[in-house]
């Protein structure tokens, strides 16, 4: 049976670059921040994971900015269609589910792992969240960094102000792992789909990244918007660079 993540994308995959570029200020600034870690490295030859990957024009891109073989790329992608359009723009992904307990085909040792663009808001409930956590932290290399962004629920700059009050009086009201997941209707190229997602408080995804021992090694905030980086958190989105604690 597919995921309600994977019913989403797979047909979601002929829009996907369209809605992409929508959201290209937020998505570049994140893109500048991963090439700035990944070009962080001294050595060279770099083995990169990326788990859902998407479209694969992404990483494309993002390799097109450092140095030429400075990386070894793998990707990861659980939809059969997102998976088919990746092969087509730039390589064939592995086709699993992260959170799986069978990850057959996928190296170990990575140097960065990604996961861009509120990925792991995709994967549900919290208890597979919190399996594919602990399977990227298994796939670093012992100096090995994930790179990692989420939608932040708390974020008022880009929710508005009803919303985010009604997301933290929830969150005192009633607790529960379930708060921030949203069904919400998605518009591209003249088509409406409908979408689920979870959406993060910044507390709840540290606690997940506690609970499989990863370090938080750098947090920033960047605007959904604009792509500038903020101070608070009321006014971004969350990007995170972990190592193994
Ligand atoms: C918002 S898109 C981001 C795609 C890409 N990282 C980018 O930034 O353009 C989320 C992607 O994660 C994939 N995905 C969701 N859950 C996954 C899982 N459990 N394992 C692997 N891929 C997953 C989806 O199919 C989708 O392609």
């Amino acid at each position: 049976m597919k995921t309600k993540s994977q019913e989403l994308y797979d047909s979601f995959a002929p829009y996907y670059r369209n809605y992409s570029k929508k959201k290209h200020c937020y998505l570049d600034s994140v893109d500048s921040l991963v090439v700035e870690e990944i070009r962080s490295f001294s050595k060279t030859g770099i083995k990169w994971l990326d788990v859902g990957t998407g479209d694969g024009v992404r990483i494309k891109e993002l390799l097109k900015r450092l140095p030429k073989k400075s990386c070894k790329v793998d990707l990861v992608e659980n939809s059969v269609e997102m998976a088919k359009t990746c092969e087509e723009n730039f390589k064939k992904p592995h086709l699993l589910d992260i959170s799986s307990s069978d990850l057959a085909g996928i190296d170990s040792s990575y140097d960065v792992i990604t996961c861009l663009w509120n990925v792991f808001g995709h994967i549900d409930p919290e208890v597979n969240r919190a399996s594919a956590l602990k399977n990227l932290a298994s796939l670093l290399g012992p100096t090995g960094k994930i790179l990692i962004d989420v939608s932040n629920r708390y974020n008022l700059e880009n929710y508005g102000e009803s919303n985010f009050t009604a997301n933290i009086e929830e969150d005192i009201k009633s607790p529960s792992p379930k708060n921030g997941d949203i069904y919400y209707p998605i518009s591209v190229s003249g088509k409406t789909i409908d979408s689920f997602c979870h959406f993060f408080s910044p507390f709840e995804i540290k606690e997940l990244f506690l609970k499989v021992n990863l370090k938080i090694k750098k947090e920033l905030y960047i605007n959904y918007d604009t792509g500038k980086l903020e101070k608070t958190w009321l006014r971004g989105h969350l990007f995170f660079v972990l190592q193994r604690g």
